[in-house]
């Protein structure tokens, strides 16, 4: 069995990846009805921050230009969200991370044993986003540490990418929400300008989005991830590209292979981008 075998095997692909025999598999523009039970893509949809434009396909993906565009939902940013994006502007990484530790700007500081900023390359061309913290992230301070962040690491693995070389890994809110619940609105916001300054920083090439609140905080709109997948948004001038959480996949193993095709979506238009064909 080669290497590629064992770790598609360890993502519950194995038969697939034979099946099909390529990683370009090509998408279904309509991946089908939602899953009846979908705690990845609860019904209440939280809100994402501050007044940006809403997210939209972008143009050069011509193929997927006919998904129904997503309803945009105007969102309100809390009072003093331009005060704290001006006051993030100048901070080094340093200095984002302090800043980050420190923070008691929303209530989720009060449970928390330490703030998790991120980890990996700061200079990656992939940023993965992730909702927040668990358990054993809060306790170590490292995001996807747990059980889901070994199927990231597996899913990773999939398209020849490793933690912390060439790939950042971060979540929408750095605090672990009580029981491991659905970052509120308001502290998707709160927390925004952080992962807004990492990227700045970072300034990748792509990004993916894990799951519905990380892509509702960058897209600034109501998302369902099964909807949304195989298309091309902008995060300000960057693509984004939306998946389901590996949390939500260790609960519907058989949503994994869609999680596999949106991989090797994201793996096509990084190759686009970096030999210049891709358009932002
Ligand atoms: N789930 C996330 O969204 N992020 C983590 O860091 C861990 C689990």
């Amino acid at each position: 069995m080669t290497r590629r075998d064992s770790i598609l095997r360890e993502m519950g692909l194995g038969p697939i990846w034979r099946l099909r025999d390529a990683p370009e598999v090509a998408l279904a523009a309509d991946d089908g009805p939602e899953p009846a039970v979908v705690q990845d893509d609860p019904p209440p949809a939280p809100a994402a921050p501050p007044p940006r434009q809403a997210a939209s396909p972008l143009k050069s993906l011509a193929s997927f230009q006919n998904a129904a565009a997503e309803p945009a939902v105007a969102r309100t940013p809390p009072a003093d969200a331009g005060e704290r994006t001006a006051r993030l502007a100048g901070l080094d990484w340093e200095a984002l991370t302090e800043t980050i530790l420190a923070c008691r700007d929303c209530t989720l500081c009060e449970q928390r044993t330490q703030a998790v900023p991120g980890v990996g390359d700061v200079q990656a061309d992939w940023l993965f986003v992730g909702e927040g913290p668990g358990a054993e992230e809060d306790a170590r301070g490292e995001p996807f540490v747990g059980k889901a962040g070994k199927l990231l690491d597996a899913m990773l693995a999939a398209i020849d990418l490793r933690r912390g070389d060439n790939v950042y890994i971060a979540n929408a809110v750095k605090c672990r929400p009580p029981l491991n619940r659905t970052p509120e609105a308001e502290e998707l916001a709160a927390c925004f300008p952080y992962l807004a300054r990492q990227i700045e920083l970072i300034r990748p090439k792509l990004i993916v989005a894990l799951g519905r609140p990380a892509a509702q905080a960058l897209l600034n709109t109501d998302i369902r991830i099964a909807s949304a997948r195989g298309r091309c948004f902008d995060y300000q001038g960057t693509p984004v590209i939306v998946t389901y959480h590996p949390a939500y996949l260790l609960r519907n193993p058989l949503d994994k292979a869609k999680a596999w095709e949106d991989l090797c979506f994201a793996r096509r238009q990084m190759r686009d981008r970096q030999s210049g064909q891709g358009e932002v």
